[in-house]
């Protein structure tokens, strides 16, 4: 059987596109009904943290289910939420205590946004409302997160639907956006937050978010040394909250529990996803500090975002079965040196003349491609080079992220590599073989 639009009464989300269908998974691998079987090396958009088919966590979703599906987040609590919520708890950097359950990334990130303003409301800075984001970043779909989101071919037909909230470029040192080199460009990336910051008016600003490692736009990219504390040092001066969008590197994506832990940061509030619940079932958070929860107690008495399946009993057994996973099998502890075996494979790719940069950490990888190695240029959109890439490598049985657009909003592309954390270093060898197939063959083609 042949399933895409314009067949059946899905809308599918890619109109163009014939798919697989997938009838089950196993760990790393997803198998179709032709019995094809593909490597899942971006555990779909780097959700499916534990990989697929853990027979565990389909226990506990049945439990769970079976003792009650669902009750509203108004009227009642159940174990499994006091219990996730519990556990999470014990994992959260220190002070961030209170935890929202949502069930996506974009909704999450509306709560943070709603949060930030209603705490400055009711603290008496009614004026504060605006969130200061970085350019190539992602937050979301809604319209609130893709406000925030610096993905500029995604914000445009909506452009007249979006708020207007300031934007900072991003640490992109192999682009520095001023065209300095670290350490000795002295974190030009992170004061132009101060200047935008005191052009906006610092008045007028709630927050700032960042994703503490760059994901779905631009690709696995790491900050240098010093810029998260100056980040930091920067919002504490403004008195400004500081969000942190985990919904990609949270969960034990990056060889910590949470990303900023690289720096020892500590945000004011805190954006869970994707990982969190492995993919299992819909499961997202927003996470603040107790102190700011209380100054929504002494005046409204409670927080405005109600949503029809937050604080669901379901999605938190699920997240819990999958918490308990990640901590019973280590998952974190070897997340670093399987990243590093991943990146040191990745290097070798770099003998293709378009392969220009490899980053990332822990098991949030990509990899950026260019037509020039040496002068970095990127290859023309026209070309669609990342879907080539992602197409071919599809064909051979591994699944990629890609992004694209991120060199000049128009320009630029990348595939993020980021499998489940449960892969072993011969199943690493097993994608870098079908990487090198993939690659070889655009070699040919291009030559
Ligand atoms: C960093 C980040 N924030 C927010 C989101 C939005 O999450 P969702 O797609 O679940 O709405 C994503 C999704 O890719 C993300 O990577």
């Amino acid at each position: 059987m042949r399933y895409g639009y314009p067949k059946g009464h899905v809308f599918y989300r890619k109109l163009g596109r014939v798919y697989p269908l997938v009838t089950h998974g196993e760990g790393i691998y997803l198998y179709d009904e032709e019995g094809k079987r593909y490597i899942d090396g971006s555990g779909g958009a780097l959700v499916a943290n534990i990989g697929h088919g853990h027979g565990e966590i389909f226990k506990k979703m049945m439990e769970q289910m079976g003792r009650v599906g669902y009750v509203h987040g108004t009227q009642f609590t159940t174990h499994s939420i006091e219990e996730y919520a519990e556990a999470l708890g014990r994992i959260l950097p220190k002070s961030l205590e209170k935890i929202y359950f949502l069930s996506g990334g974009s909704e999450s990130i509306e709560a943070a946004i709603k949060f930030a303003r209603q705490y400055f409301l009711e603290s008496g800075h009614a004026q504060r409302w605006r969130v200061v984001a970085r350019w190539h970043s992602y937050h979301g779909n809604t319209l609130g997160a893709l406000s925030l989101t610096g993905r500029i071919g995604m914000r445009k037909p909506y452009l007249p639907l979006l708020i207007d909230f300031p934007h900072f470029p991003p640490p992109y040192c192999y682009r520095c956006p001023f065209n300095l080199s670290y350490p000795s460009c002295g974190l030009e990336c992170a004061k132009a937050l101060e200047q935008v910051i005191r052009m906006e008016g610092p008045e007028t600003i709630s927050a700032v978010i960042l994703e503490p490692i760059g994901g779905a736009t631009i690709g696995a990219l790491v900050p240098p040394e010093g810029y998260f504390s100056m980040i930091r040092e920067i919002c504490d001066r403004f008195e400004i909250l500081l969000i942190d969008d985990e919904v990609m590197t949270g969960m034990g994506r990056t060889g910590t529990w949470f990303a900023v832990e690289h720096w020892g940061i500590v945000p004011d509030l805190m954006v869970l996803g994707k990982g969190m619940s492995g993919g299992y079932f819909p499961l997202s958070a927003m996470i603040t500090k107790g102190e700011f929860v209380e100054r929504l107690k002494e005046k409204t008495g409670g927080f405005v975002h109600g949503h029809t399946f937050s604080h669901h009993p379901v999605a938190c057994a699920v997240g819990l079965a999958v918490l308990r996973f990640i901590e019973e099998r280590r998952l974190i502890e070897q997340c670093p040196q399987k990243g590093d075996y991943l990146l040191r494979r990745l290097e070798e790719l770099k003998t293709f003349p378009f392969v220009g940069d490899v980053r990332g950490k822990g098991l949030m990888t990509a990899i950026e491609f260019v037509r020039d190695q040496k002068t970095k240029e990127p290859f023309p959109r026209s070309k669609r080079w990342t879907e080539r890439v992602i197409d071919l490598a599809f064909e051979y049985g591994l699944v990629l992220y890609p992004g694209t657009g991120f060199v000049d909003g128009v320009n630029g592309d990348m595939v993020m590599v980021g499998p489940p954390l449960i892969i072993e270093e011969s199943q690493i060898d097993e994608m870098i073989e079908i990487l090198k197939k993939t690659f070889s063959h655009l070699a040919k083609e291009i030559s």
